[in-house]
């Protein structure tokens, strides 16, 4: 992996924006699918955007000690993985007001037939088959896009690195974008998606793709016991010690993998094509993964005992991003025509 020492030459002159949805503990799927990635995008892009999008939270959760609890682990997992603040902007969705201003401003140029069309939306309609096909669906859902498209839009983001699930999101947030501009001018630059593919490769501990969904997630900071624990039931063929196994058909190497070097990796698959017993091949991966989290375990510990901390990472985030959101906030109500008469 990854220990490698960051170089920050941020190079690329474009803007880098993703949000992290605050619901859930971090696994090492969002590890390898997005905390890694944008970590390392941060290195070379000039203007990187990472937040907490709890608003988005609230349209799925509606249990506050557990939207406050996820925002507080989810902060913590990326500065115990090793964002450097000082070159992204770390910020929560819920502290720059500009966010659901942008939103009404652009629900009113958004036709609701393109948001018919969202999956998330359809989705939750199909479930209510036979049913009413509103049932349990609230504007919140409805408009779920919307809210994207303004996180995306408040920072004029070139590259928005998102799982497959979001490409449609970012869609039309382009099309929103262009609806805009041709309304009001050229105020709004059209954002591309970068889809990271190892998201759907680390599989988790029943071989499907490791998801919250799914319940079959490896946490990153577990304690050591129990990420010990947790990979001794990640599920293998029933081969037995002294027959070759094969590396293509062992999410213990997929996920291994992941997260080692290539001579790394090479000693693992000769563990398995010498037919070591599946007990040691996850005490070997056990072991590399923790020492690879040890640190980092650490510093999780020690930021989520101390809130105070993270508190003040974020609201020097906020700063930084209403530093642009505020004044580009304004000129967007000039151009709709909400002026200030004198
Ligand atoms: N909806 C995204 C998800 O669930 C999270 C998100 C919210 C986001 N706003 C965003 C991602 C803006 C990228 C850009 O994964």
């Amino acid at each position: 992996m990854t220990n490698t020492i960051q170089i920050h030459t941020q190079t690329i002159n474009k803007t880098v924006l993703t949000g992290i949805t605050t619901t859930g503990t971090p696994h090492l799927g969002n590890y390898a699918g997005a905390i890694r990635p944008a970590i390392s995008m941060s290195a070379q892009y000039k203007h990187n955007y990472f937040f907490l999008a709890d608003y988005h939270a609230l349209i799925k959760c509606q249990e506050p000690a557990r939207v406050l609890q996820s925002r507080q682990e989810i902060a913590a997992t990326w500065l115990a993985l090793g964002l450097d603040t000082e070159h992204c902007t770390f910020y929560r969705q819920s502290d720059i007001p500009e966010i659901p201003e942008l939103t009404w401003l652009l629900t009113c140029v958004t036709a609701k037939g393109l948001m018919n069309r969202a999956h998330a939306y359809k989705g939750a309609v199909d479930e209510n088959a036979g049913d009413d096909p509103d049932k349990g669906i609230t504007m919140g859902l409805f408009s779920y896009p919307i809210l994207m498209a303004a996180d995306i839009l408040m920072f004029n983001a070139d590259i928005v690195p998102v799982g497959k699930d979001q490409v449609q999101h970012v869609e039309m947030t382009r099309d929103i974008a262009q609806r805009f501009n041709h309304l009001f001018g050229e105020h709004f630059t059209l954002p591309t998606v970068k889809i990271d593919e190892d998201n759907a490769l680390l599989p988790g501990l029943d071989g499907r793709k490791m998801s919250k969904s799914y319940n079959n997630t490896i946490p990153l900071f577990l304690p050591e016991k129990q990420l010990r624990k947790a990979i001794m039931k990640i599920v293998t063929n029933s081969l037995e010690p002294g027959h070759p196994k094969d590396p293509s058909d062992s999410s213990l190497f997929a996920i291994y993998k992941t997260f080692a070097t290539e001579n790394e990796t090479a000693n693992l698959r000769k563990l398995h094509t010498d037919g070591a017993g599946w007990g040691d091949i996850k005490q070997y991966v056990f072991e590399h993964l923790n020492s690879m989290l040890t640190e980092p375990r650490l510093q999780y510990d020690e930021l989520m005992q101390n809130p105070a901390k993270i508190e003040a990472i974020l609201k020097h985030g906020a700063d930084k991003a209403r530093a642009a959101s505020a004044p580009f906030l304004a000129k967007l109500r000039n151009a709709v025509g909400l002026k200030y008469f004198v």
